[in-house]
């Protein structure tokens, strides 16, 4: 059974835990919070909320055990941030295209990962995995697994009758990556070969691969809002990050390649972050298309309150 921990020694019952759990699993009885019996997300709000600190999750800690980091437990409650700042910061996460030699301490990567894992997840699953490649001699591993899978797509995909037959039977996805990505391929390819240019990670120097469990609720949504916290720690932390959609694609498509980077069947890849000490400074900050929200009223035509 999924269950927090209520001391009952320590429990006043006062009912704020039984008012803020999502999944209704404690309520008050005779004083004292009780379970209902049913498992419960382990989300910890109840344990967030408690005035009398009487209740625990098991196997849980409020510290993520940072390495690098002085960790700060207590709460940042809604409207004390500088949200200005804050903005400032993620407008100025850019995709990194140029990096220097160093590598970046392990403890560093870590250190990001477990960031993290600060993400929402969906039913609190928090299926994600996390593989860590520190070198970039393991980048190049990497590297030249997704270098053979391009390689073997591009040959396909020169194939204008293959092309054809692909479209016939399965639609024009072929024809649509010979289209916008064979000659750019091609190119990088030519240079990785000939000139040892990495046109795929940029001469980053570590990534961090972030899967996600199938049998999770939404494991894409959940990894890749754990990668967008590792890309805004790692600007906070000086390092340039870049996601290499290329890298993801190839891994999806050969199981073999996810074998050697030691993901197992059951998780899906979703993002490929490349990172390392940026060799390249930013003036301004992202520029974005102007955003038009369409603001939807059903409640005023439908005049419904
Ligand atoms: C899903 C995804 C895949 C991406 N794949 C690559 C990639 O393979 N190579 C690369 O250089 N950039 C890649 N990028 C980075 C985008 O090109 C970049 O985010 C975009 O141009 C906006 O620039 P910014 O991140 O600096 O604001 C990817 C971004 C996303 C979200």
């Amino acid at each position: 059974m999924k269950q927090v921990i209520i001391d009952k020694e320590r429990c006043t019952g006062c009912g704020i835990c039984a008012a803020n759990c999502p999944d209704r699993t404690i309520h008050v009885a005779d004083g004292i919070a009780l379970h209902n019996g049913t498992d419960c997300l382990l989300c910890g709000h109840c344990r967030a909320v408690c005035p009398a600190d009487a209740i625990r999750l098991p196997d849980q800690s409020e510290l993520l055990g940072l390495a690098t980091i002085t960790e700060k437990t207590a709460v940042v409650a809604p409207g004390t941030t500088d949200c200005a700042e804050l903005v400032a910061l993620m407008r100025s996460r850019r995709s990194c295209r140029n990096y220097l030699p160093q590598t970046v301490p392990l403890d560093r990567l870590v250190d990001l990962v477990k960031i993290g894992t600060t993400a929402p997840s969906g039913t609190n699953s928090q299926g994600w995995n996390f593989v860590i490649l520190p070198t970039r001699e393991d980048l190049l591993v990497l590297g030249g697994l997704v270098a053979d899978y391009y390689r073997k797509l591009n040959r396909l995909a020169a194939n204008p009758l293959l092309r054809l037959a692909v479209k016939y039977l399965a639609g024009d996805s072929l024809g649509r990556y010979y289209r916008n990505y064979y000659v750019s391929v091609a190119e990088a390819l030519r240079e990785w070969d000939e000139e040892g240019t990495d046109r795929l990670f940029h001469g980053a120097v570590a990534a961090i691969l972030v899967t996600g469990r199938k049998d999770a609720s939404c494991p894409a949504e959940d990894a890749l809002l754990a990668t967008e916290n590792i890309l805004l720690a790692a600007h906070a932390m000086g390092l340039g990050s870049c996601l290499i959609g290329f890298a993801v694609e190839a891994m999806r498509r050969t199981p073999a390649m996810k074998e050697k980077m030691e993901i197992p069947a059951a998780e899906e890849i979703y993002s490929v972050i490349a990172l390392g000490i940026p060799a390249v400074h930013y003036v301004r900050p992202a520029g974005r298309k102007k955003v038009v929200p369409r603001i939807m009223r059903p409640a005023a035509v439908t005049g419904h309150k």
